[in-house]
């Protein structure tokens, strides 16, 4: 079963109405959605996702309340086209949890998993952009590095990029994981090639770029007294979301509701491992 993570503090950090309207940037498998949906009456959720395949399991997984929720495929950048569809300006309160989902990790075929063999794919929206395996393929070595250290904190990158470019052509996640095990040796519990893996994904759907895109935009997408949740999990992306949410504030547009950044639970990281980075940043709209 799908578990959202620090659902209890997204919905209260939301500050959800019954009447409110919300978008939930990220819909992924529709478990926030879902939840902020049974606390509605006559508002509605607009779910949002640029992967339709899992905005299709979303829909399935949140049938029982089909009615207070509107589902809309898109990247970051057609979210005032997600409002403007429903005939919304603005929203009450926007949650983005960003990352990629338990299913888009663990389906062998979307290509993200190292430890599942599959194509080397990485997009997210599987409608357009390239391809895992084209920038594995055709990205010079120097670039290959510089993507891998920059985006996957990866030390070792020269000598990955280095192994790579001498195995080419690589189609599959499992070839790729080979090759730079056997590049790099394992030196802690985790795969040598977890951070190319990361570094790969993170440039394949450009997420930096998207969440400076969604922060830019999320302002003019809320109304006043309307609130902003965003949950990352990696520090690159939560330096981003605590910078613009620390400018908004000195500019007087927005109120800071979380001084500090907030973790969740021992209980929650017990009873759900992968929610152990997560960190929720929130704002509410002056
Ligand atoms: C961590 S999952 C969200 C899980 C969801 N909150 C739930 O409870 O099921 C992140 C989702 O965000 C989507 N996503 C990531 N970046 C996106 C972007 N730039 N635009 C739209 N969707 C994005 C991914 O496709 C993925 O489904």
């Amino acid at each position: 079963m799908h578990v959202p993570v620090m659902l209890g503090e997204c919905l209260e950090y939301l500050a959800i109405r019954p009447d409110g309207i919300f978008l939930d940037a990220t819909a992924g498998l529709g478990g926030h959605t879902g939840a902020i949906a049974t606390r509605l009456t006559n508002g509605f959720v607009i779910a949002n996702d640029r992967d339709a395949e899992s905005l299709a399991l979303a829909k399935s997984n949140t049938v029982e309340y089909a009615d207070r929720i509107r589902y809309h495929h898109g990247s970051f950048a057609a979210l005032p086209e997600a409002l403007a569809a429903n005939g919304v300006k603005q929203v009450d309160g926007l949650l983005a949890d960003l990352g990629v989902s338990r299913y888009q990790l663990t389906e062998p075929e979307r290509g993200f998993s190292l430890m599942a063999d599959g194509p080397l794919d990485m997009r997210m929206d599987r409608s357009q952009g390239q391809t895992a395996e084209e920038l594995v393929n055709f990205t010079s070595e120097k670039e290959l590095a510089d993507m891998i250290y920059q985006f996957g904190e990866e030390r070792r990158s020269r000598k990955i990029a280095r192994a790579i470019v001498r195995a080419r052509p690589i189609s599959t996640t499992g070839r790729l994981a080979r090759v730079i095990e056997e590049a790099v040796p394992r030196t802690t519990r985790l795969h040598p090639a977890t951070q190319t893996f990361m570094a790969l994904r993170l440039a394949v759907n450009n997420e930096q770029g998207e969440l400076d895109g969604l922060l830019d935009a999320a302002p003019d997408l809320v109304k006043t007294g309307g609130r902003i949740v965003i949950v990352s999990f990696m520090s690159l992306e939560d330096r981003k979301v605590k910078q613009s949410f620390q400018a908004l504030a000195r500019a007087g547009r927005a109120t800071m509701l979380t001084k500090h950044v907030v973790r969740p639970t021992p209980e929650e990281i017990r009873d759900n491992p992968p929610s152990r980075s997560a960190k929720l940043r929130a704002v509410e709209m002056r």
